[in-house]
Order: C-alpha cells, then structure tokens, then sequence
C-alpha cells in the first residue's frame, strides 16, 4: 500500500521567525511521527534555519524550485546540490506558478527533474490544467504534454525518488477545489500514463499528491480516493493546526 505524503509549499510567504515557529509546532505536532510522510517546504533563505528545526524529527524538508546546473555563473540561482547541502530531502519542480510567472517550459522542468534527482533529492514534480483546458475538454490532453515532457528520459528506477502532484491550476489558492471523483479522474488517468512510460510496477507504487485548495475539511474524502495518495498544501500549510489537521486525515 503506498505511503501517504502531505506535504507544506510555504510559496513566498513567513520571515525567519514566524517560519521556524511553524515548522516547530508542525514537529511537535506530529510527535514521534505517524502512518503519513511529512515535509515542509520553506522559501530558500530560511532552509539551513528550519532544518536545524526538523533535524532527526519525522519531518522532511523541502525547497521549492532549483536549477538545473551543479555551480556557475547563473545569478541569483540555486542548485540541488546546494539544496542537499542545507538538509533538503525533496524538492518541488514545475509548479504551476513557475510555469505561468516565470514560464517554466516542460523541456526546462525536465531538466530540473534530472538534474535534481542527480544530486540525490527526491521530485515533487506538479501538473495541472487550467480552467481553459478543463472547460475545452483538454484536461487529458494538457496532463499528458506535461508527463511525457517533463519525465522524458526518466527510468522507473528514478520514478520511484519521484512524487507527481496533480495540481488544476483553477483550483490552487482560489478555494474552489476539485471534486473528490474530479482528483480520483485525473489521478487514475495520470498512474495510467505514467504506466505507459516507466512500466506497471512503477506506476502502481508512484505517490501521486493532490493540490488545490486542500483545507481541513476537504482533506479526508480527498485522501481517500484510491489514487489519491496525499496533498502538495499551499495556504493551509501556513498555520500548523490546519497543516496538522490534513496530515491526520491522511492517517489510516
Ligand atoms: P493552495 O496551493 O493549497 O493554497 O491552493 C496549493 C499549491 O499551490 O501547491
């Protein structure tokens, strides 16, 4: 049976003090640690100081974004490699956000896929539609561009390291999120495709999280879609007893 995974993406938001706060109740919160895999994602500057916090705990760090180089002349960059080097055990690549303000393409997710997986962290690796594509009838079509090129030359040795969070972008901080049987859909659409491109075996033990709009009282009849193996939790990841409260709704 897989693993549930919630994890916390703080996007732009918290100062030092107020992020070490948060990822301190989430560690006390979580106690000696439970059925469900946990990570907090902070922004770059305070991820050596929240590891100190998660260090030796059932929580994992993650960042948010990397670039797909080791070292070099790549201004105001971060690297994987330096990610590992502050505690960070995943990294999150392709999230909407990126794709849209900053105009992540997926040949450039997919090196960052490589390149972060090379440096030892392990992918959470986000896809979605917009409400466009949904309302076009393209949703299959717009989740299949982004897995084909966003896992190209990817091996299922590597897929396992990798976590896909489907993510419609119509329903990410807006409070409008998709149905239960709309996540369970797109899931099972997803494994299938992902089936195809790195094998049964694979496809059947790939977490596949949930994102958008995620909230306490949404969280269980989300988790508990057969395909749906946890949440990527943006805004209610930023008070601790919400966060906690997802988490438990993933415990089985
Ligand atoms: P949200 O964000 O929970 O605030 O909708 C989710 C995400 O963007 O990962």
């Amino acid at each position: 049976m897989r693993k549930k995974f919630i994890a916390g993406n703080w996007k732009m938001n918290t100062r030092s003090i107020d992020g070490e706060l948060l990822a301190a109740d989430v560690v006390k919160g979580l106690g000696s640690g439970s059925n469900v895999t946990v990570a907090v994602c902070p922004p770059f500057p305070f991820l050596a100081r929240i590891a100190q916090v998660v260090k030796g705990t059932s929580v994992a760090l993650g960042a948010q974004n990397c670039y797909p180089k080791d070292d070099g002349a790549f201004t105001g960059e971060v690297s994987p490699a330096m990610l590992v080097d502050v505690g960070c055990a995943y990294v999150i690549i392709g999230h909407s956000e990126r794709r849209q303000f900053f105009h992540d393409t997926n040949d450039f997710v997919n090196a960052k896929v490589h390149a972060a997986l090379k440096a030892g962290l392990q992918v959470i690796l986000c896809i979605g539609e917009t409400l466009d594509d949904r309302k076009s009838n393209r949703t299959e079509a717009v989740l299949d561009a982004q897995l084909t090129g966003s896992l190209a030359k990817i091996t299922s040795v590597e897929l396992a390291k990798m976590v896909i969070a489907y993510e419609p972008v119509w329903a990410i901080g807006t409070g409008v999120n998709a149905t239960p049987q709309q996540a369970q859909d797109a899931h099972a659409f997803v494994r299938r495709r992902v089936a195809q491109l790195c094998g049964d075996a694979a496809a059947h033990a790939l977490v596949i999280q949930y994102g958008g709009s995620v909230k306490p009282d949404n969280a269980a009849t989300l988790l508990n879609q057969p395909d749906v193996d946890g949440a990527l939790v943006g805004g209610a990841s930023l008070k601790a007893d919400d966060f906690l409260a997802i988490v438990r709704a993933g415990v089985r």
